[in-house]
């Protein structure tokens, strides 16, 4: 065992998932703010804004005000390490978002209390659930008046599929929003949003048995309710149980609000407390443990062209075991080299950082000379091991692209080859024909855009985009199916994707359910194979 044990068990990583507005990017600041980070909230953002400046492409996000990168940012609490994983928080999202996901241990859920489960957030979760990582529950925006709380957390099981377990619970909301009740303790945390954009501090705690104290600060009917609402809920949720929520099958449901610096700490601590160490991953039929290994990890991200003039491509890489040291030569497994990993850097909550070392848990960016791919394992040179690639997920938006000038024919597919490569976009072929169509699907439609500015600039390949009705894409998973004699609906369109794997476009969830019953022994699934 490496003396890289202690640094590895005390780093916490994980991803905020929400949907847009939500409140992902108020509480990232808050938790920064805690950790001494950042000095003032609001840098969060100011600091995106300054690095849309890097390049060119990314001109396009910025004149949409989103941001397509997702980042990853490390501080200190507490002594923890912990890595905040970003993922983008608009609706034009894209692959990128759920890779993020893949490299977390666990997940924050961030809920506007006032709207429930949104769409992004059920799509998120999905990938959360097929990992079976930790998910914990923040209901933000208590301070604006919430839907009931019962009703909340009634939506989350039915609709996610999850156990919920309040840790604590909310008294009121909006303008009578009086705080939280830690239900453990059984004492009740006043609310306060006198001292926004500072630390939490001091609180004003109230045990419940002090009836004349609790009644002086949240009246006799927030009193009433609450203890009738205690009583309703002990009866009635599930009991806590710490290995239920490491296997991601209980989310601990935490109430506050982020804007009014709230109910953050409380989670946090409890966050904390709660999640996993760095957790081992699947080589083949080996578990390599994170802190019984050494320097392992793999590709989950490839940022392009951060700068035109030099075409560089920064690849991200989740450390899965041991230490990492600048300099330190290394196996890149799937292209079978030795190298050393040039300029790795580090995000923090400022500023990037060219690192020296760092632990599994962490996320580094190296700069990519055009050899990796997502998905790729690094370790050391005296090893050969591949970790389990990362799935392939499925687009919502097709079109069908042509380049305008027929002569500029080989540009054309090489350049759509490689942006497919990179994985910003993935490119299905009618399943008899070579590339003489091509079809682009995407995650997020802001990718069509990126493609075609990226095409034209760095390929000089005009194209022309057309767009098709599918909205759903199942890869074909049983192999042995003769794909000539498939039934389906009329609308369905059987395609192939880069590696030859077969696959259906739908057009409405209907058709899917349709071919399935059509077709015996069909297993379709939602997420590709490497
Ligand atoms: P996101 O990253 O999930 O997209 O959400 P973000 O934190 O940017 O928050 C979206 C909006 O909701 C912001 O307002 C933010 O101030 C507000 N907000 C976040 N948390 C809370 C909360 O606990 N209570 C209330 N009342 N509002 C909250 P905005 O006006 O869109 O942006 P800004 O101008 O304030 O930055």
């Amino acid at each position: 065992m490496g003396n890289y044990e202690k640094e590895i068990n005390r780093r916490r990583t994980f991803a905020i998932i929400s949907h847009p507005d939500a409140g992902k990017t108020t509480l990232t600041e808050k938790f920064l703010l805690y950790g001494g980070a950042i000095n003032l909230a609001g840098s969060v953002k100011g600091k995106a804004t300054a690095r849309h400046a890097v390049s060119d492409w990314m001109e396009i996000e910025k004149e949409r005000g989103i941001s397509v990168t997702s980042s990853v940012l490390q501080f200190e609490y507490d002594n923890f390490c912990i890595n905040i994983l970003d993922t983008p928080g608009h609706q034009d999202f894209s692959e990128d978002t759920y890779r993020t996901l893949m490299a977390a241990d666990s997940a924050v859920m961030v809920i506007d209390a006032s709207k429930g489960v949104e769409a992004q957030t059920r799509k998120l979760f999905k990938v959360c659930v097929m990992r079976k990582i930790p998910i914990f529950t923040f209901i933000n925006k208590m301070d604006r008046d919430a839907n009931d709380t019962f009703e909340l957390l009634d939506e989350i099981e039915k609709e996610l599929g999850i156990a919920t377990c309040p840790v604590n619970w909310p008294i009121g909301s909006g303008k009578n929003f009086k705080g939280v009740y830690d239900r453990k303790k059984k004492q009740v945390i006043t609310y306060s949003d006198t001292k926004k954009g500072t630390k939490e501090g001091e609180t004003n705690v109230i045990s419940v048995s002090d009836e004349d104290k609790l009644i002086s600060f949240i009246g006799q009917e927030n009193k009433e309710v609450l203890l009738d609402e205690i009583e309703l809920l002990d009866g009635a949720s599930a009991d806590f149980d710490l290995n239920e929520v490491q296997k991601g099958e209980l989310t601990p449901v935490f109430f506050g609000s982020a804007l009014t610096n709230f109910g953050v700490e409380i989670f946090l601590k409890h966050f904390l407390e709660m999640t996993t160490t760095p957790l081992p991953r699947r080589a083949g039929e080996a578990m390599i443990a994170p802190a019984e290994h050494e320097f392992s990890a793999f590709v989950f991200k490839i940022q392009a062209n951060m700068n035109k003039a030099h075409r560089d491509r920064i690849a991200f890489m989740r450390i899965c075991s041991g230490k990492f040291e600048a300099g330190m030569e290394v196996r890149h497994v799937q292209g079978n080299k030795l190298m050393r990993l040039s300029q790795p850097q580090q995000i923090m909550a400022n500023d990037r950082k060219i690192v020296e070392e760092a632990y599994g848990g962490d996320i580094i960016g190296v700069f990519d000379p055009g050899v990796f791919s997502i998905g790729d394992t690094i370790c050391m040179p005296n090893e050969n091991f591949a970790y389990e690639g990362i799935p392939t997920f499925a687009p919502e938006h097709f079109a069908r692209v042509r380049q305008v000038d027929t002569m500029k024919r080989k540009q054309f597919v090489k350049g759509i080859t490689q942006i497919a490569q990179e994985g910003a976009i993935q490119i299905f072929q009618e399943f008899h024909t070579g590339m003489e169509e091509i079809i682009v699907g995407v995650v997020g439609v802001l990718q069509f855009d990126v493609l075609k500015y990226r095409l034209e600039n760095e390929y000089n390949v005009e194209i022309k985009m057309e767009n098709l009705p599918y909205e759903h894409i199942r890869w074909i998973e049983n192999k042995e199916i003769d794909l000539d004699k498939l039934t389906g609906t009329s609308d369905m369109k059987k395609v192939k994707d880069l590696k030859g794997n077969p696959l259906l476009l739908f057009v409405n969830a209907w058709s899917v359910g349709m071919t399935l019953d059509r077709n015996e022994g069909l297993i379709l699934s939602e997420f590709g194979k490497e």
